[in-house]
């Protein structure tokens, strides 16, 4: 465990830090051929590495049943804690059943590769339709993280991880900022409150609007897109990175600026991601996290506003990081501006906002969002990578 001189603390007081030192990896690897196997999803991957490097503090491994089901009814670990999601191994019953409590279990990532190792402690069976229904709110299969959740094993594996090595991320390694370096690089900015940006999407106008209003009430934004796996019609991060890269290069001061990847999957669990997110980024160091429209939603799930009421279910000393709320915001042509209900007298036709779906679909179409929706560099940028060449900027 790192300690944290100064800034905020991590969730349950301590950043976790799960990554086998160089003594233990070397005994792992001795013992590699002969431990039992599994092979981990992607999503078990990206937690395994989460966890390893802190980002989901207090968790030392993957959820023991007192904690699983005390998370699923009411978004507390056992001791008491906030925490709103499910952080578990699932695999099916041949897979589990030679498997010993107490053994040490090698885990390999989708293509084989040896990657961390898992101390067995508890093996159990769990409710998949209560959890989607409480997790989820819908035991509706054609939800994205619904989903998923059908598709995993019966069994979850339960106990502390290590993971084998960090390496650099093969995409985008010069963003991957573990929290423990992201609160060193807020402290030598000087920074006191630094707000948190989750996105899955690529960045328009009202999440620039949003985050900049954020912006001008603290030190620094901590530009956090999600990078880990992604349902299938959701834009590339590949693509994406690029989109942010263009934001910070010609819309904010890069001062005020840090961009990092955020290694998780997506649950598309709305108003409970929206907390796990939050929990997240302030094991980053994050004082203040931005809650949107619909945040982490997915078809019309939730409602539109869920993800902000279910703030109030706690108190804000044991979440331990301040939301910043926005309502839908949107351009409006009567203020010539972004704006949102709260700041705008429009009536609805004077309001230009298109969601992520309807943009999909235009880009698909070989149509461009408007300047009102999207900077056009970043327009240009999703056309490119659509193989639009229509477009000059
Ligand atoms: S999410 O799944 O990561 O929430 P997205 O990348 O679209 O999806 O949203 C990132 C953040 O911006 C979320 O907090 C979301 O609520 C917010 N947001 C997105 N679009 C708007 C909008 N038009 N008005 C207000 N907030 C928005």
């Amino acid at each position: 465990m790192s300690h944290h001189p100064e800034g905020i603390a991590p969730h349950g007081g301590q950043l976790v830090n799960r990554i086998a030192t160089h003594n233990q990896r070397h005994e792992f690897l001795e013992k590699a051929d002969f431990l039992p196997r599994v092979q981990l999803t992607k999503r078990a991957t990206s937690d395994l590495q989460m966890i390893a490097i802190g980002a989901l503090s207090p968790l030392t491994g993957f959820m023991e049943q007192a904690d699983y089901e005390s998370v699923v009814n009411q978004m507390r670990l056992a001791n008491g804690l906030p925490w709103s999601i499910p952080v578990t191994l699932s695999v099916e019953e041949e897979i589990a059943n030679p498997l010993k409590e107490g053994s040490l279990i090698r885990l390999d990532d989708t293509n084989g590769l040896f990657v961390g190792v898992l101390e067995l402690t508890q093996k159990y069976r769990y409710d998949k339709i209560h959890e989607a229904v409480n997790v989820y709110r819908t035991d509706d299969e054609a939800h994205p993280g619904v989903k998923v959740l059908y598709n995993y094993g019966d069994i979850n594996l339960a106990g502390s991880v290590w993971l084998l090595h960090r390496d650099p991320h093969p995409l985008f390694p010069d963003y991957q900022i573990d929290p423990a370096k992201s609160r060193v690089l807020f402290q030598e900015k000087g920074w006191k409150t630094i707000v948190g940006f989750q996105t899955r999407n690529p960045i328009h106008r009202a999440h620039e609007y949003i985050i900049k209003c954020a912006l001008e009430t603290v030190d620094g934004l901590f530009l956090h897109p999600l990078v880990g796996e992604t349902k299938s019609d959701d834009i590339p991060a590949e693509v994406r990175m690029r989109c942010y890269e263009i934001m910070r290069e010609r819309y904010f001061p890069e001062s005020r600026v840090i961009l990092a990847i955020n290694p998780a999957a997506m649950r598309y669990a709305g108003p409970r991601e929206a907390i796990f997110h939050a929990l997240i980024r302030k094991n980053y160091g994050c004082t203040n996290f931005i809650v949107g429209r619909d945040h982490a939603g997915v078809g019309d799930y939730y409602g539109t506003y869920d993800a902000q009421h279910i703030f109030d279910e706690f108190e804000p000393e044991e979440l331990g990081i301040v939301p910043m709320k926005f309502e839908h915001a949107f351009y409006c042509k009567r203020t010539q501006q972004m704006a949102t209900t709260k700041t705008s007298p429009s009536v609805p036709e004077e309001r230009i906002h298109l969601s992520g779906t309807k943009v999909r679909e235009m880009l698909r179409r070989g149509e461009l969002p408007p300047a009102e929706f999207s900077r056009p560099e970043v327009a240009a940028e999703l056309a490119r990578a659509m193989n639009i060449t229509t477009y000059e900027i």
